[in-house]
């Protein structure tokens, strides 16, 4: 050949200046951007082609033959660099997600029922085998039931039983206990007799201490027929005591008063904590309080659209968290609802 074509001399320049540069890359995108510089559509030796005819018409072959190795030549240096940092980054990947077969495995965190779902479902199970069933009404409540339909009318000394949330709305309030349930399900079945729980969460605007919530769970027992007796209630109460707390477990129900019940009574159950000895939980007595009771007051039957001529009825009310204080001496009913994990993952 003759004297060199300046086509070459900047294709020899160029491919000198690529592989330099391509020895010093470290990532595969890096070599990306290296790759569109020199090997792209507009890269200089792919170019070259459309500029032969500013060479000598008997040197433009050569020239294209060059241009063309050294497009295979930076092409062959860009795959072998690419396999260089690929097999790199491989055995630091290697290093760093180590796998020890050895160790023992992690058990996943499982989630589980709030301890008084689970005592509010044991109780309705127990409740659902003597042939009640559940029947469930709003933790928002009117006035009207909550009170007044129950024998309470406004400002009667009474009312001081169930200090209470208001809300904004006139006459609209938090249930205090479950018993509006009793109208409603009255109200719901009749004229057809009843026999039903009514679970659910209560609210009390309470000063709250270890055995004071401002929110708990209640629990009401309403029988509603003809020929409902007081013994009928004895005996459903005490037989529940029997499947809740053991069949040998002593009760004993004294008269007790609520406006909505005439008689009234509250049932106790030994202490088991002592053995009825008397301890601190049962105050010395050898008896706790489980529940109130009573045969539904003839005005609130009436309330119910039962005539209190014909029909009768009985109805209980008990605090499940105090069950499960109880059985779990747990010392403060705060616990209950400030969803401290390390005291819900107990049960
Ligand atoms: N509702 C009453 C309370 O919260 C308990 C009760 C229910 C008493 C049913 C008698 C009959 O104190």
């Amino acid at each position: 050949m003759s004297e060199k074509s300046p086509l070459v001399i900047e294709l020899e320049t160029l491919q000198q200046q690529a592989q330099t540069e391509l020895a010093a890359l470290k990532s595969e995108s890096e070599l990306q951007s290296w790759k569109t510089r020199y090997l792209g559509r507009s890269a200089t030796v792919m170019q070259i082609f459309k500029r032969l005819p500013e060479a000598a018409p008997e040197q433009r072959a050569a020239i294209g033959q060059f241009a063309n190795q050294v497009k295979n030549t930076l092409e062959a240096g860009f795959n072998q660099m690419m396999e260089t940092v690929r097999q790199a980054q491989l055995q630091q990947s290697l290093k760093s997600e180590q796998l020890d077969v050895t160790l023992p495995g992690r058990v996943p965190a499982r989630g589980r029922l709030h301890i008084q779902t689970q005592v509010l479902r044991e109780v309705c199970h127990i409740f659902n085998e003597m042939g009640f069933q559940v029947f469930r009404t709003d933790e928002v409540e009117s006035d009207e039931y909550n009170f007044e339909l129950l024998n309470i009318p406004a400002h009667h000394p009474s009312r001081d039983m169930w200090d209470t949330f208001y809300t904004t709305k006139e006459g609209v309030i938090l249930r205090t206990h479950t018993s509006p349930g009793q109208v409603r399900s009255m109200r719901a079945f009749n004229p057809d007799p009843i026999r039903v729980v009514l679970p659910g969460m209560c609210y009390r605007y309470e000063q709250m201490d270890a055995s004071h919530e401002i929110q708990f769970n209640q629990i009401e027992v309403l029988v509603v027929g003809k020929d409902i007796t007081f013994a009928n209630m004895k005996g459903t109460l005490v037989e529940f005591a029997k499947r809740m707390y053991g069949k040998d477990v002593r009760t004993r129900i004294r008269p007790g008063y609520f406006p909505f019940t005439e008689p009234s009574a509250e049932m106790d159950v030994e202490c088991f904590v002592c053995g009825s000895k008397g301890c601190p939980v049962c105050k010395g007595s050898g008896w706790l309080e489980i529940l109130g009771c009573g045969m539904v007051h003839p005005i609130v039957l009436q309330n119910g659209g039962y005539d209190p001529e014909i029909y009768s009825g009985f109805a209980a009310g008990m605090g499940v968290e105090r069950i499960s204080m109880l059985r779990y001496h747990v010392d403060d009913i705060r616990r209950f609802w400030e969803n401290d994990i390390r005291f819900l993952e107990q049960f």
